[in-house]
């Protein structure tokens, strides 16, 4: 049940702040990292898949780990909840969307200038000068393959997957126009992520303390659910086509 007073924010919200992490693609077959069993930091070793030394150790192991998650991302389509924080985007005057999800599928669900905080298995550099590397395979790959990186053409240094390992910092303008949008705006919405990973994780507290209304979706409890004022149990491909109808259908 959707209350009437949420409908209203929703309606009357001049600047939405949307937050999301791996549970928005879950329902498109691209595993979250801590649901239980199906998560990938359950099933893989971060130490070893997340971090700088664990790639400069094993770059074979690393590199063709991403290349098979790049490949799943590949072959997955939008799912409603990426579909419907596209079409919010053309109801709200405002709306800042901001994801900690290394995959593409906001931008295929028709999402612009999405704030990707941690990166994108599309866009990998070399790790000694920063250089972008554009060939990237097309055929796809075992998530166990041992693939070697390529090496820069500019610097011939090792090339490395485009996302933000453990450790590192977040790409500074990305998280500074996050943490503005968080300060200015007047509704937030955290869908999808267990809060778990700092600093993104800071970024609805950072609206909390300036009284802005939080809504939360996820199926399971989460930190969160002491910041947020209203708490949608369930999965977001289900709850926000269910939202936005209850808000726009009428319009
Ligand atoms: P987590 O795996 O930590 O959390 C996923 C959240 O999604 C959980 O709270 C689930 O309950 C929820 N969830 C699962 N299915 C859902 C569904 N259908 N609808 C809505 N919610 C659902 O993922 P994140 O919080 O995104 O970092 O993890 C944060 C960061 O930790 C990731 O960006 C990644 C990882 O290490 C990097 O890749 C740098």
């Amino acid at each position: 049940m959707i209350s009437a007073k949420l409908i209203d924010l929703l309606k009357q919200a001049k600047h939405l702040v949307i937050l999301t992490g791996a549970g928005v693609s879950a329902e498109s077959g691209i595993p979250t990292f801590r649901d239980a069993l199906t998560g990938l930091w359950e099933n893989y070793d971060a130490s070893q898949l997340a971090c700088e030394e664990g790639f400069l150790a094993d770059p074979a192991l690393v590199w063709g780990w991403y290349e098979w998650r790049r490949h799943r991302v590949l072959n997955a389509q939008p799912n409603p909840a990426h579909t419907t924080i596209a079409k919010l985007a053309k109801r709200i005057p405002k709306l800042t969307l901001i994801t900690q999800n290394v995959d593409d599928l906001h931008e295929r669900a028709g999402s612009g200038d999405v704030l990707h905080l941690h990166g994108s298995l599309n866009h990998p550099r070399c790790i000694k000068c920063g250089a972008p590397y554009q060939h990237l395979e097309a055929t796809p790959v075992g998530c166990e393959s041992r693939i070697d990186p390529p090496n820069c053409s500019v610097c011939n240094g090792l090339v490395r997957p485009g996302v933000v390992w453990f450790g590192e910092r977040l790409p500074a303008e990305q998280w500074d126009l996050s943490k503005e949008a968080c300060k200015t705006c007047e509704l937030m919405m955290i869908v999808g992520t267990s809060g778990m990973v700092w600093p993104a994780a800071e970024l609805p507290y950072l609206a909390e303390r300036l009284d802005v209304p939080i809504i939360q979706i996820n199926p399971t409890d989460t930190s969160f659910n002491i910041i947020a004022k209203f708490n949608l149990c369930g999965k977001a491909g289900e709850i926000l086509p269910k939202l936005y109808e209850e808000a726009f259908s009428d319009l």
